[in-house]
């Protein structure tokens, strides 16, 4: 079984995640959705609050996608997967900078590793979480963005 694993903060997951796992699927047999910390962006929402939110949003897959949270280094999690892939998406040419160097980090801490870019769909290239908290909190909609049960959550405070 080909297995990925797809890294990110996910606060909150967005309609691009879910279409970049969806899309993933035609290549891998599975995803792992591995939710993770930066140190540099420090969600505020916990980490098992973001992993309900993705697995209630992913449930449709079943076993083909699995959630898991995650602490540490990302190469320290991935070297306890049966995969050595990662995942990351790729909206505009910032991004590609951005995880460029991530790729290059992550593989002088572990050789093994291989970063697998997908472009992001156009009608998501602009969705990001971050904005996505921006537009909630000062009460704008964010039904185009995000699964309804993310709204909620946004909605009642138990995500962003
Ligand atoms: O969705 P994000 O915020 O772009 O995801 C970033 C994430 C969680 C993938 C990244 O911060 C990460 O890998 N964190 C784990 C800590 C780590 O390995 N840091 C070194 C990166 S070179």
């Amino acid at each position: 079984m080909k297995t990925i694993v797809y890294p990110g903060s996910f606060n909150p997951i967005t309609n691009g995640h879910t279409d970049l796992i969806t899309r993933a699927l035609k290549v891998f047999d599975q995803v792992i959705v591995a939710i993770g910390t930066s140190l540099q962006k420090d969600p505020k929402t916990a980490l098992a609050e973001r992993i309900a939110l993705c697995e209630e949003v992913l449930a449709s897959h079943g076993d083909r996608v699995v959630v898991e949270g995650f602490n540490g280094l990302l190469v320290n999690y991935v070297r306890g997967r049966d995969t050595m892939f990662i995942l990351r998406g790729i909206r505009t040419v910032t991004d590609f900078d951005y995880e460029s160097q991530m790729v290059q980090m992550n593989q002088s801490l572990d050789p093994e590793i291989e970063y697998v870019f997908m472009p992001s769909a156009h009608e998501h290239s602009f969705v990001s979480s971050t904005l996505v908290r921006e537009i909630a909190q000062m009460g704008g909609d964010v039904g185009n963005f995000v699964h309804p049960a993310v709204k909620a959550a946004l909605a009642n405070g138990t995500a962003g």
